[in-house]
C-alpha cells in the first residue's frame, strides 16, 4: 500500500501526521518544495490532493497528469480532520483508520467515531475530570543506589519499597490511560528509575502508543553506562532531568550521600557534547539550608558544562531537620539564575498552595505506585498511607469509580480533610482557612 501526497499545506501536512501514525507508506509531491520525493516508476495506490481551496483542483490535476505519475485511485482533500490529541486513539484503531483512508471516508470516520469514543470516555469517568489530568507518574522502581537525606526512600521501610516494575504491569498501565488528550508520561517517582532492567522497554512502548506528548524522568546519573544513557533517548526520552545538589564533597554527605561527583560530571558532560541533546536535558538542584550557599558557584559550574536548563526546588523538610529554606529566598534563586545564560524554572511548592483552590498534585495527575495501585499524588510513596486499588486487580475505570476514591474526593476539600493531607504543604489554604 503506497499513497502520494500532492499539496503540502495545512491540510497536506495533517494528512501526513495521520499517514505516520497509522505507518502507512507514502511520498510526497510538492509545487512550492519543486521536488517530488520519489521519481522512480512506482504506481501509487492511492494519490491523495491536498489543498484547502476546492477551485486548484483543476489544476493541480492537470500539474500532476504533466508529471506522468501512475496511479490507481485519486482523492481530493480540502481538509483533514487531525489534531494531536487524537494521535493514541489513531494508533489504537489504526486498521479502522487505514480502511477508511482507502474508502474515502477518513473524515466522517474520525468526525463520528472518534467523537463517540470521546462520549463514551466521559461517561465511563463520571468522577474524574481527565481534560485536567497532565501529567501521568507509573513508579517503576522503588529501588536506589543513593541515600539522599532529604528522600522518603532513605529512612522508611514500606511494602512497596525495594520493588521493580514489570513491564507487563508496566503495560497494562499504559494501554489504561483514556484517549482523551496528550499526558506527559514520568515513569519513575521515589527510586532510581534507570535501575529497572526493562526501562528502556517502556519507554520504546509508551512512546509507540502516542498518547504521551514528552516523556521525562528525574535520575541521578550514576546506575549506569554513558551509552545507557544515550540509548534512553534513542528510545524515546524526550526529557533527561539530572539531580544535583552540589560539587563538595561534604555538602553531599549531607544531602546526596553516595554520590561519585567526578563519574556525574563525566556523564552528564559526555551527553551535553551531543548537540542534538542539549535541550533534552535540565538539572534539578533541590535546595536546603545545606547548599543554598553554593547556589552561584553550582549555576556557574553547570553553566560552563553547557548545561541549558535549569530546575530549581526548595527541599521539603520530611523529617523536621529545621534544613528547609524560607519562601523568599525563591525570589533570589530567580534573580540569581537570570543572570546566566539557563531557561530555569522555580518549582514554587508555597505558590501552589497559595494560589490553587484544589490540590494540584491530586487533580492534575494519575500516580501509579511500583505495585500498581493508583495512589492520590506523588507525595504518597506508601500506599498503605492511602490508595484507590491496584490495576493488578482492576481496571483503571473501576477504580476511579470505587467508593474510595469517590470518598477521598468529596473529603480531600471539605472541613476534615483526609490525615495525609492535614499537613501537606501541598494542601491549598484557601480552603484549609473555611
Ligand atoms: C525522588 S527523586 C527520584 C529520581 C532520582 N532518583 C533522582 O534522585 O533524581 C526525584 C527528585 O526529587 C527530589 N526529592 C526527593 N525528596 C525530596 C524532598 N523531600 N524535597 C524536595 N525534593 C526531593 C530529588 O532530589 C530528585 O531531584
Ligand atoms: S537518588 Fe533519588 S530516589 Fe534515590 S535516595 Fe536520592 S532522591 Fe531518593
Ligand atoms: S494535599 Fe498533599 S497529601 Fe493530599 S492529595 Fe494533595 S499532595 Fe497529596
Amino acid at each position: 500500500m503506497r499513497i502520494l501526497l500532492y499539496g503540502y499545506g495545512i491540510v497536506g501536512k495533517n494528512f501526513e501526521n495521520l499517514l505516520q501514525i497509522v505507518g502507512i507508506n507514502y511520498d510526497i509531491l510538492d509545487d512550492s518544495l519543486k521536488k517530488t520525493k520519489n521519481e522512480n516508476s512506482i504506481v501509487y495506490d492511492k494519490v491523495v490532493i491536498c489543498s484547502a481551496h476546492e477551485e486548484y483542483r483543476k489544476d493541480m490535476l492537470d500539474k500532476l497528469k504533466k508529471k506522468s505519475i501512475l496511479y490507481r485511485e485519486i482523492t481530493f482533500y480540502t481538509e483533514c480532520f487531525f489534531s494531536s490529541t487524537m494521535k493514541g486513539y489513531i494508533f489504537a484503531h489504526r486498521k479502522k483508520v487505514l480502511q477508511a483512508i482507502m474508502k474515502d471516508r477518513i473524515e466522517s470516520y474520525l468526525r463520528i467515531e472518534y467523537f463517540d469514543e470521546q462520549k463514551k470516555i466521559c461517561e465511563d469517568y463520571p468522577f474524574i475530570d481527565l481534560e485536567r489530568i497532565n501529567y501521568v507518574y507509573i513508579e517503576t522502581t522503588t529501588y536506589c543506589n543513593l541515600k539522599c537525606n532529604h528522600c522518603f526512600r532513605t529512612f522508611n521501610e514500606y511494602e512497596s519499597k525495594n520493588k521493580h516494575m514489570s513491564f507487563k504491569l508496566f503495560k497494562k498501565i499504559v494501554d489504561s490511560i483514556p484517549y482523551i488528550k496528550q499526558f506527559v508520561l514520568c515513569p519513575q517517582n521515589v527510586g532510581e528509575p534507570t535501575l529497572n532492567p526493562e526501562l528502556l522497554d517502556m519507554i520504546s512502548y509508551a512512546k509507540k502508543v502516542h498518547k504521551f506528548h514528552r516523556i521525562e524522568i528525574h535520575t541521578n546519573l550514576l546506575s549506569s553506562t554513558k551509552e545507557y544513557y544515550l540509548d534512553l533517548f534513542n528510545h524515546g526520552l524526550d526529557l533527561l532531568i539530572v539531580s544535583i545538589d552540589s560539587f563538595e564533597e561534604n555538602t553531599l554527605n549531607k544531602t546526596r550521600k553516595g554520590t561519585k561527583i567526578e563519574e556525574l560530571i563525566d556523564n552528564l558532560t559526555f551527553l551535553l557534547n551531543i548537540e542534538s541533546l542539549k535541550n533534552k536535558i535540565a538539572v534539578r538542584i533541590s535546595i536546603s539550608q545545606y547548599n543554598e550557599h553554593e547556589l552561584p558557584s553550582i549555576l556557574k559550574q553547570l553553566e560552563k558544562f553547557g548545561v541549558q536548563n535549569i530546575h530549581l526546588a526548595p527541599i521539603i523538610d520530611l523529617y523536621n531537620k529545621n534544613i528547609e529554606v524560607e519562601e523568599k529566598s525563591l525570589l533570589y534563586w530567580e534573580k540569581l539564575a537570570s543572570g546566566f545564560s539557563f531557561e530555569t524554572m522555580v518549582i514554587n511548592s508555597y505558590e501552589y498552595r497559595r494560589k490553587n483552590d484544589k490540590c494540584t498534585l491530586f487533580e492534575d495527575a494519575l500516580n501509579f505506585n511500583v505495585l500498581g495501585y493508583l495512589v492520590p499524588c506523588c507525595m504518597i510513596c506508601d500506599h498503605h498511607e492511602q490508595n484507590f486499588g491496584t490495576i493488578e486487580r482492576s481496571s483503571l475505570k473501576t477504580i476511579l469509580k470505587s467508593k474510595k476514591y469517590i470518598d477521598f474526593k468529596q473529603k480531600i476539600y471539605s472541613i476534615f480533610p483526609p490525615r495525609i493531607c492535614h499537613d501537606c504543604l501541598y494542601y491549598p489554604i484557601i480552603k484549609n482557612n473555611i
